[in-house]
């Protein structure tokens, strides 16, 4: 792939997370500007230090939860990754686990995620948007339990399944799964270009301060601490190349 001669400028949300801060130093890399979305300012310092970040990093606050906080953001902006997502699936133990679920974690999520394509619909320069899907939302598995023989991206898991047989980790991919599907519905009906990027589990070398989740889960044979997750191998960023120079992302970065 070629490096990107026009420069381009493309936003990133959660820009201080694991996958987000590397696709901030990937797009700056290749010689484009970089708005990035971050919820607690004091948490990005080490995307300062990227090299171009001097000149071509511009930083925005902003929070999924807060109606109208990407506008800024994603204001002359070519395209834009979205990388954020809320981590937080811990859920009480209640009666009531699905209403809790439904309105405590999905709808925040999906409004937070359509608060960004409106501000995206706004903007009016923007080309393409592209959404950070899951390995977990996917199944390799048929209705009847069988095995299949290869996984694309026709293979989601069905949202019923999910609900019903609540499988590991269930919370995340219904989150996913229906806001993928909002996003999806709400793109259509406004003419928004979306695609979705199914990543793996990454790991490696990390830019944030703290060890991130998905690496707490890779090294969590060694550590003893008990985690679940699906386990892959790629690096980080392999993981973060593979956001920027996709088939689908490809386009809106030449
Ligand atoms: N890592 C993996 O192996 C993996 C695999 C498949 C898919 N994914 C997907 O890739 C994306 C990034 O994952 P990651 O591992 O890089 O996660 P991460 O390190 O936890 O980063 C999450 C980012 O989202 C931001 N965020 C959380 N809640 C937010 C909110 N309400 N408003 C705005 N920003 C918010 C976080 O900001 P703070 O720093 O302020 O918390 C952080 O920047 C997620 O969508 C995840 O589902 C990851």
């Amino acid at each position: 792939m070629e490096e990107s001669k026009v420069e381009m400028t493309y936003c990133v949300t959660g820009a201080t997370g694991y996958i987000g801060s590397w696709l901030v130093k990937s797009l700056l890399q290749r010689g484009c500007r970089v708005h990035a979305t971050v919820r607690d300012p004091a948490k990005c310092l080490h995307l300062l230090s990227l090299a171009g970040g001097d000149e071509r990093l511009m930083l925005f606050k902003a929070d999924l939860h807060h109606e109208g906080s990407f506008d800024e953001a994603v204001k002359g902006c070519d395209g834009v990754f979205h990388v954020a997502a809320s981590m937080e699936f811990s859920v009480p133990e209640k009666e009531n686990v699905g209403n809790y679920v439904r309105s405590r974690i999905v709808d925040p999520a999906i409004k937070g995620t359509l608060n960004l394509l409106n501000a995206c619909l706004n903007a009016k320069s923007v080309k393409r948007v592209v959404l950070t899907s899951s390995i977990s939302t996917m199944t390799a598995k048929d209705d009847a339990g069988n095995w299949l023989p290869i996984v694309d991206e026709s293979c989601r898991t069905p949202i019923d399944r999910v609900w019903n047989t609540k499988p590991n980790g269930w919370v995340y991919v219904l989150t996913k799964l229906l806001t993928e599907e909002a996003a999806f519905q709400f793109a259509k009906e406004k003419g928004i270009d979306l695609v979705s990027v199914i990543t793996t589990t990454v790991a490696g070398p990390f830019l944030t301060p703290m060890v991130p989740l998905s690496v707490q889960v890779l090294l969590s044979p060694i550590t003893g601490v008990k985690m679940s997750s699906k386990q892959a191998q790629i690096t980080t960023k392999q993981g973060s190349r593979a956001l920027a120079l996709s088939k689908y992302s490809s386009s809106i970065l030449e």
